[in-house]
């Protein structure tokens, strides 16, 4: 399942990061790759170790953790530190298609993670780029996914997936993998279907209306069964 979350950043921040990396020195981003990937791998990266890279992953994770529809939807046990790409129509940047690395270690905090979603957070705004389309496969196809600078999209870290090439312009954004408490796929979406049933509930017939409060136990044992922490 693919969930695009609006409004992680404002414009005014995305308008903040941009300036930041504008001024900083990128790296091939070959440079986090696994064999098979670094092979289809075409673009630039922020170095990950980077001082500007870990103060952006930072505001990145604290506007994650502020925000309810993602953890709703991650339900994340660790994120992983947020990375930074570019994809430059004059390089001819793009990203065959290939499957993220299933675990992956950072060296700064020593935190390792198995990978089960990936995010892109995008930086640049869909009009002021060519191509550049994240293409996501699942079980129901294919998915294209440009979304707003400032909105993500969460996808299954064992899809297959690939960036078409940008043919004009700069597309710039955050990547970055996280953990959940809830591994399977299946029960994580039943979860997030739940959850979003009983917040409309809550709306309509107030948080003590007495099924709404069973719908909402309901909710919390199921994350308690499914859950590892
Ligand atoms: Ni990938």
């Amino acid at each position: 399942m693919l969930i695009c979350i609006p409004d992680i950043l404002s414009k005014a921040e995305v308008a903040d990061f941009r300036r930041i990396m504008d001024a900083t020195e990128w790296e091939d981003g070959r440079s986090t790759a696994g064999a098979q990937s670094a092979m289809v791998k075409r673009n630039e990266q922020l170095p990950p170790d980077s001082e500007t890279a870990r103060v952006l992953g930072q505001r990145v994770l604290s506007a994650l953790t502020k925000n309810p529809l993602f953890i709703s939807a991650a339900i994340p046990l660790h994120i992983f530190p947020p990375l930074f790409n570019r994809y430059a129509a004059s390089d001819g940047h793009h990203f065959g298609v290939h499957v993220d690395n299933a675990v992956r270690g950072d060296r700064l905090t020593g935190l390792r993670i198995r990978t089960d979603l990936s995010v892109t957070l995008f930086l640049s705004e869909p009009e002021d780029y060519e191509g550049g389309v994240l293409t996501v496969e699942d079980y129901y196809g294919s998915h294209e996914v440009k979304l707003p600078a400032g909105h993500l999209v969460l996808y299954p870290a064992s899809s297959l997936h690939l960036v078409t090439p940008v043919t004009r312009g700069t597309r710039v954004a955050s990547f970055f993998w996280l953990q959940s408490m809830v591994r399977d796929a299946h029960a994580r979406s039943m979860i997030f279907d739940l959850d979003m049933a009983v917040q409309a509930l809550v709306e309509r017939l107030g948080r003590d209306d007495p099924e709404t409060v069973k719908l909402t136990g309901i909710y919390h044992n199921l994350i308690r069964y499914w859950a590892d922490v």
